[in-house]
C-alpha cells in the first residue's frame, strides 16, 4: 500500500514522470496523493499536497515549472487520518530534508521518545520520524550517514526517498521489505513502488534488495549496503508495454480484465506446455512429492483460489491441502506434518501477510513455492521456486483475471505432479471457449437489478461452488457495497437462513453434477420463505429456466468459467449504484502492512 515515484534527469519534466508514475500506481492506495518538485527559478523545493486523488494533485500542479527533480506518494491511510497535514511528501523541522515513504516503521513511537522529545512534528504518521531523524543526525554527520544511521534504528518496512534541499542534484533511495525498482535510461533515473511507473521512461531496472541505500544522481547511480559498502549492480531489460496498463475501449479496468480472461488462460498454456512437456521446474515437483501436506497460504481472492487449488490438488495428486489465512497462519501456526512443503498465493507478490508467513517458513527451514503474477515481486524473489501466472498487469483492485489464471496455473502444477490421462492444455482451451461464450452471448445487466434493490445478498454452493460463492460474495461486497456473504449451501439452514426474507437475493451456483440437487433442494427452501433466485450451472447440470448456463468444461476447472457471471454482477451492481468501480472505499490492491 501506498506508492512512491521519484525522477530525476534531464529530458522529462519530473512532473510528468512523476504524475504518470503515480496514476499507475493508485492502486496501491488513493487517500491521498503528493509532490514534491524542485523549483529552479527559486532553486527551493516545492511541495503539493492534498487528500483525494492524483487527479487532484495534477490540477494542483499545473502551474508548476518545468523540473529536472521531483518525488512523489499516493497515500493508503495507516498512522493519522486521510488529511492534507498527513499527505506525503513529509519534512523535517527546518524543511532541510524531504521524504515519501511506503511502509510502516513499527517503533516510530520508540524512537520520538529516545531521539525527538524535542522536535516539532507536522503530521501525525510514522513516516516523519524518518525525516526528523535524518536531520538530526545531519548536525553532526555528513548526509549520507544521516540517513544510514536512521535506516539502522527502523523497525518495520519501507521503500524511501529522500531529498536533501541544500543538494538538489540527488535523490536518495532506501528499501526494506516495501518495494522498490530503480530505472535507467540516457535522460535520467526513475525509482518506484512498481515496474509500471517505470515503462516509457527507463528501459532497465534492478529490483533492489532489502536493506539497500541508493545514490542516485541524473547519469549515475550507486547502491549501497547499510554499513556504506558499495554493491554490484545488474540492470534487466523491462519486457512490460505501456499497452498493457491502458484501458482500451473500455469504461473501466475492471471490465477490460474481466473480458482479459480467455486470453489469460491461453497465454497460461502457451507458456507451460511445450511439445508435450510442462515447463515447471523438477526439483519444484520432487520438493512437493516428497512432503507429506501441502500448507497454501494467502489473502482474499487468492486465498479462495487456494480453495480451489486445494480442490484439484487433493484430488488429481492425492496430497492433504490444507490452507491457511496468511495474517493468522503467521501468528499463530498449526501443528505441522513432518514434511510440510508451503505453497504461497498472491496476485501482487508483495501482501506483508504473507511475507510475515515466508520469514517464519524460512526459519523453519521449509521450501516455499510462490505463484504469482508479478516475477519481480518480493515474494517471487525470496521463496525457493516461483510460478508466473501470466495475467498481465491488474490495475483494478477487485481481482479478476488473477483469479482465473491462479486457479489455472495450479491446475498446471496440479496435472504436473500427477499422472493424468486426460489432455489438461485442451480442459484449458474449453475453458478460454466457454468463458469467450459467455461473454459474447450473455447480458447479465437486467438480471443484476435482483441483486441491487435488496440491502445484503448471498451466493450458496456445494463443494467445489461453494468456493466460487466465497470468490462472488467478496467481489460483490468490495465493490459494490452490498454486504453479502458465500455459503455452502447445505450450512445455511443452519442458522443464516433466518435472514431470508421477502425479496432476498440469493445466487445459486450448480456446476457439480453429483450434489446439485441438493443445492437446488436448498434452493427451494429459500424460495418458499421468499428469496428473489438467481441460478447459475453448467449445461451438463442446467435446468431450461437457469439464468445463466455456461458452456461445459472439465469438472475440476468449473470454478474458472462460473466465476465469470459473478464478476460481472458486481461489476454491474457498483455501475449501477455510480461507485467508483476501479477504486473502491478504504481497498488497496497491494496490501503492504500487517
Ligand atoms: C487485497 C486486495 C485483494 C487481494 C488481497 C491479497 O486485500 O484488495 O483483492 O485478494 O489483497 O492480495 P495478493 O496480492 O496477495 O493476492
Amino acid at each position: 500500500m501506498c506508492g512512491i515515484v521519484g525522477f530525476i534527469g534531464h529530458k522529462h519534466d519530473a512532473k510528468d514522470v512523476v504524475l504518470n508514475g503515480l496514476t499507475k500506481l493508485e492502486y496501491r492506495g488513493y487517500d491521498s496523493a503528493g509532490i514534491s518538485l524542485f523549483n529552479p527559478k527559486f532553486r527551493s523545493f516545492d511541495i503539493y499536497k492534498d487528500f483525494g486523488r492524483v487527479a487532484k494533485l495534477k490540477e494542483l500542479t499545473k502551474d508548476a515549472m518545468i523540473s529536472n527533480v521531483g518525488i512523489g506518494h499516493t497515500r493508503w491511510a495507516t498512522h493519522g487520518k486521510v488529511t492534507k497535514e498527513n499527505a506525503h511528501p513529509h519534512y523535517s523541522q527546518s524543511k532541510r530534508f524531504i521524504i515519501v515513504h511506503n511502509g510502516v516503521i513499527e517503533n516510530h513511537e520508540e524512537l520520538k521518545a529516545q531521539y525527538l522529545a524535542n522536535a516539532l512534528f507536522y503530521s501525525e504518521t510514522d513516516t516523519e520520524v524518518i525525516a526528523q531523524l535524518i536531520e538530526s543526525f545531519s548536525e553532526t554527520l555528513s548526509v549520507e550517514n544521516a540517513i544510514l544511521t536512521t535506516l539502522k534504528l527502523l523497525e518495520g518496512s519501507y521503500a524511501l526517498l529522500v531529498i536533501d534541499t541544500e543538494s538538489p542534484n540527488t535523490i536518495f533511495a532506501a528499501k526494506n521489505k516495501s518495494p522498490l525498482v530503480l530505472g535507467q535510461s540516457e535522460d535520467g533515473v526513475t525509482i518506484a513502488s512498481d515496474l509500471m511507473a517505470l515503462v516509457g521512461y527507463s528501459e532497465k531496472y534492478i529490483a533492489l534488495a532489502d536493506h539497500t541505500f541508493v545514490r542516485c544522481e541524473a547519469d549515475n547511480v550507486t547502491m549501497y549496503n547499510l554499513n556504506h559498502e558499495i554493491l554490484p549492480t545488474s540492470f534487466l531489460d523491462i519486457d512490460l508495454d505501456e499497452a498493457d496498463a491502458d484501458m482500451g475501449e473500455y469504461q473501466h479496468y475492471m471490465l477490460k480484465e474481466i473480458y482479459e480472461q480467455p486470453s489469460v488462460v491461453r497465454r497460461i498454456v502457451q507458456n507451460y506446455f511445450e511439445d508435450g512437456d510442462i515447463k515447471i521446474s523438477k526439483q519444484v515437483l520432487k520438493d512437493i512429492k516428497n512432503s507429506d501436506r501441502i500448507y497454501i497460504l494467502a489473502a482474499g481472492t487468492s486465498m479462495h483460489a487456494g480453495y480451489v487449488g486445494k480442490y484439484i490438488l487433493e484430488e488429481l495428486v492425492e496430497i492433504p491441502v490444507e490452507v491457511h489465512i496468511a495474517s493468522e497462519f503467521a501468528y499463530h501456526t498449526p501443528l505441522l506434518t513432518e514434511k510440510p512443503f508451503f505453497l504461497m498465493i498472491s496476485q501482487s507478490g508483495e501482501t506483508a501477510d504473507l511475507r510475515a508467513c515466508l520469514m517464519k517458513t524460512k526459519k523453519m527451514n521449509y521450501k516455499t513455492l510462490t505463484v504469482t503474477n508479478v516475477k519481480t515481486s518480493t515474494l517471487a524473489r525470496e521463496s525457493n521456486y516461483f510460478l508466473e501466472l501470466f495475467a498481465g498487469p491488474e490495475i483494478a483492485v477487485a481481482s479478476t483475471k488473477a483469479y482465473v489464471a491462479q486457479i489455472g496455473v495450479l491446475a498446471v502444477l496440479a496435472y504436473a505432479l500427477s499422472e493424468q490421462s486426460f489432455d489438461l492444455k485442451k480442459a484449458l482451451t474449453d475453458v478460454a471457449l466457454s468463458i469467450e461464450d459467455f461473454l459474447s452471448s450473455q447480458d447479465v445487466s437486467s438480471i443484476v437489478h435482483k441483486i441491487i434493490t435488496k440491502r445484503n445478498c448471498f451466493y450458496i454452493g456445494r463443494t467445489i461452488d461453494y468456493y466460487t460463492a466465497l470468490e462472488a460474495a467478496l467481489k460483490l461486497k468490495e465493490i459494490s457495497y452490498i454486504q453479502t456473504e458465500g455459503f455452502a449451501a447445505g450450512e445455511l439452514k443452519h442458522g443464516t437462513i433466518a435472514l431470508i426474507e421477502e425479496g432476498t437475493p440469493v445466487v445459486a451456483l450448480i456446476s457439480n453434477k453429483e450434489i446439485s440437487s441438493n443445492t437446488r433442494s436448498n434452493l427451494n427452501e429459500v424460495i418458499a420463505r421468499g428469496a428473489s433466485t438467481i441460478k447459475i450451472s453448467m449445461k451438463k447440470t442446467s435446468h431450461k429456466d437457469d439464468d445463466i448456463i455456461l458452456k461445459d468444461v472439465h469438472p475440476l476447472l468449473t470454478p474458472m468459467v462460473m466465476v465469470v457471471p459473478t464478476q460481472l454482477f458486481a461489476y454491474y451492481a457498483a455501475l449501477e449504484r455510480g461507485l467508483d468501480i476501479d477504486k473502491p472505499r478504504n481497498l488497496a490492491k497491494s496490501v503492504t502492512v500487517e
